[in-house]
């Protein structure tokens, strides 16, 4: 039996139990033993709520609790989230995390105390929602360089620019549709103001360089100055306008930008409506491929959790080699850069 701790018991965390506690059969089958929470971590009491015995308010009990052998964060944030998941990781826990906050800020020192501590820190719920970016790009191209990735990477953005292009709706009133729908961040400037895509294209170009690209050396520009008429001007041109994170890759050269792109109808960015997320990879031997699937929400989200939960299990006594090194990537990204 593996016994693991839930950090944060909002929209994610919720949807990590429900996933757990839905198919436990069909997880207890895949990883040859029983998953089963033992703890939740979260400040907030739950009257009602089928985990409401699980809840704590104690970080230490589950620090202390030698039986919980792999910690699930979806608080949000860095603080205190940093500070939690450093210490499971130091106690020998497997940490798997939704949040790219934290793994943009702290990835690179969380990826090797897990490597000297022999466990693992996955983060697939950090970037794509649902979508297997992650893994992706970490195994599936093995071998291959990599040359570009653009990348629809914020539901809530996406969200609002399809409603305002399609019913020409207002940017507040469809900001307030995508907060109620969880889709949104707790301060949805992060969201706007393209903070969140920013640190996602940075997880997605550490990964593919293999060192650290800092999300800091990103020029970032969100769609907060984006209205009608942007949209009248897109129509003409037969196209749409996407929030992007872009990468490119050029021997020891990337560029990385976030920026609102004007995209034709002829890009497969251009189909991308809604909260769903698309990524185009464009490789030396790949040509081009997109991902595209749900990029936020409850379950969704849940799903990349549980994959990394089971990956863990299926790996509980050894770190799978993944991620990145702490060597830094020089990063290009200006205004000047962006098409
Ligand atoms: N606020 C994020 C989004 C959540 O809208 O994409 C998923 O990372």
């Amino acid at each position: 039996m593996i016994k693991a701790a839930i950090m944060g018991y909002g929209t994610v965390g919720a949807g990590v139990y429900e996933a757990v506690v839905t198919n436990q059969k069909v997880i207890a089958a895949e990883i040859g033993e029983a998953l089963e929470v033992k703890r939740i971590l979260d400040l907030r009491k739950f009257p009602g709520d089928p985990a409401e015995q699980l809840i704590t308010d104690k970080f230490s009990d589950i620090e202390e609790d030698e039986e919980i052998s792999l910690v699930v964060e979806t608080m949000g944030g860095t603080t205190p989230a940093y500070e939690f998941v450093k210490a499971a990781l130091l106690k020998g826990k497997h940490v798997v995390t939704s949040n790219k906050a934290l793994v943009a800020a702290h990835g690179t020192e969380l990826l090797q105390i897990a490597r000297d501590k022999k466990v693992n820190f996955f983060f697939e719920a950090a970037v794509g929602g649902g979508i297997p970016v992650i893994r992706t790009l970490g195994t599936g191209y093995q071998g291959q360089v990599i040359t570009e990735i653009t990348g629809i990477l914020n539901g809530t953005t996406n969200y609002i620019l399809t409603r305002m292009d399609r019913e020409g709706a207002e940017f507040g009133d469809v900001l307030a549709d995508a907060q109620r729908l969880g889709y949104a961040e707790r301060n949805p400037e992060a969201d706007i103001e393209g903070h969140d895509t920013c640190r996602k294209i940075a997880i997605l170009s550490s990964l593919v360089t293999g060192k650290e690209v800092n999300f800091e050396d990103v020029y970032t520009e969100g769609i907060s100055k984006i209205d009608s008429t942007d949209f009248r001007y897109a129509l003409e041109l037969k196209a749409s306008i996407k929030l992007v994170g872009a990468a490119q890759f050029a021997g020891n050269q990337v560029t990385v930008s976030v920026f609102p792109l004007l995209v034709s109808d002829e890009n497969p960015l251009y189909a991308v409506q809604g909260v769903y997320n698309g990524i185009v990879i464009k490789g030396n031997l790949l040509g081009t491929t997109m991902l595209y699937g749900s990029g936020a929400g409850k379950l969704p989200t849940a799903s990349a959790v549980l994959a990394d939960m089971m990956e863990a299990a299926k790996h509980k006594n050894e770190n799978v080699r993944f991620g990145w090194t702490a060597e830094k990537q020089a990063v290009t990204s200006h205004e000047s850069e962006k098409h």
